[in-house]
């Protein structure tokens, strides 16, 4: 009953049967081994673009501050919705590795920027000409952090205004195969089809040991990101051990099959919650994360049973919890959570 987060959960077996296997022996490091051409091949596949570059980083962090790096300048403003990971939970980094591009907060219920709150925040900053700064580029997560899910038409949507000023966009799929399952699209329907510029591809979250791949759409970029990674100190010396394991990753669809239990698992929970009249969900939750709401008591049923999540602020009398499933998350966990509370 470990619902905190998807980083909770171990990494795949097949994962690590792949870094046990890539163990033995000599490669060539900083990505010249024989695995990462693999991967690039794989990736340039998954996202039907075979210009794509394709780079590997451990972090998610790092993934989201180089990609926006390589396109906001120092003076640059870059838009994502207010409650982004980039904007509250990567401790500056962004600001960092642009220089010092500026962050603009993009109001949306749920998670989500929509065109009206997007067209707002374009229109009311960029205006100051020097004394200002700059329009620079839009940042979408796809999952959200309120556990919802942009359509691709959503996506295309919010891009399109972005490009009408002449801006590029990134997407922070930290949870991208979770995104993909619960939208029915495939990679490139999510990402180049639909605008987007740069994508950071989550692997961490979803069974992976620690690995993200930066996948760039535009071939002229990647000379400069090569620059970036190596100067901000993540260019892998034995990449040979994070590329084996996005390797293993996109071996048979493992990351979509993956995804898809995670997200079947949220579907039970979220299912049992709301068949009580007490519980409400705050956001819709078609992936693998929500937010659900009950009357006092629940936190201390949960924990006696030891069950584990984030509390969130409630109303007075109300209780409130954040709740993530992962890939290794079984229907026994879930029904035990149910049960208990
Ligand atoms: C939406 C989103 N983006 C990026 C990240 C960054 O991941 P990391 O902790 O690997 O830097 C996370 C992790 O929680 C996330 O939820």
């Amino acid at each position: 009953m470990f619902f905190t987060s998807d980083n909770a959960s171990g990494a795949a077996p097949e994962v690590m049967a792949a870094l046990l296997q890539t163990n033995d022996g000599y490669t060539r490091g900083y990505g010249a081994e024989e695995q990462m051409a693999r991967v690039t091949a794989r990736l340039r596949e998954v996202f039907e673009h075979p210009e794509a570059a394709v780079y590997l980083v451990a972090t998610g962090t790092v993934a989201n501050s180089l990609a926006l790096a390589l396109y906001a300048q120092p003076w640059s403003a870059i838009f994502a919705h207010a409650d982004a990971h980039i904007a509250q939970d990567e401790c500056g980094a962004p600001e960092f590795y642009t220089n010092g591009a500026k962050l603009i907060s993009v109001a949306g219920a749920h998670g989500k920027m929509t065109p009206e709150t997007l067209t707002a925040a374009l229109n009311r900053v960029g205006n100051g000409g020097v004394h200002g700064v700059q329009r620079g580029a839009l940042s979408i997560t796809n999952v959200t952090e309120a556990g919802t899910v942009y359509t691709a038409a959503e996506v295309a949507a919010l891009t399109a205004l972005a490009r009408e000023k002449g801006l590029p966009s990134h997407l922070d799929g930290a949870r991208f195969a979770n995104a993909l399952v619960a939208a029915g699209a495939t990679a490139a329907q999510m990402t180049w089809q639909a605008g987007v510029d740069v994508v950071s591809f989550g692997g961490t979250k979803n069974g992976c040991l620690g690995v993200e791949a930066v996948v760039i759409f535009d071939a002229k970029k990647a000379w400069e990101f090569e620059l970036r990674r190596k100067r901000g100190g993540h260019l892998f010396s034995k990449h040979r051990f994070l590329a084996a394991q996005m390797e293993a990753y996109l071996q048979d669809d493992l990351w979509l099959r993956l995804a898809a239990q995670a997200n079947a698992m949220g579907a039970r929970l979220a299912q049992g919650l709301t068949a009580n009249p007490d519980v409400t969900l705050r956001h819709p939750a078609p992936a693998n994360m929500m937010f659900a709401e009950w009357a006092e008591g629940g936190h201390a049923r949960l924990r006696a049973a030891g069950a584990s999540y984030y509390d969130m602020p409630a109303p007075q009398g109300r209780e409130a919890a954040r709740l993530v499933t992962s890939f290794c998350t079984t229907p026994e966990d879930v029904d035990a959570f149910l049960a208990a509370f």
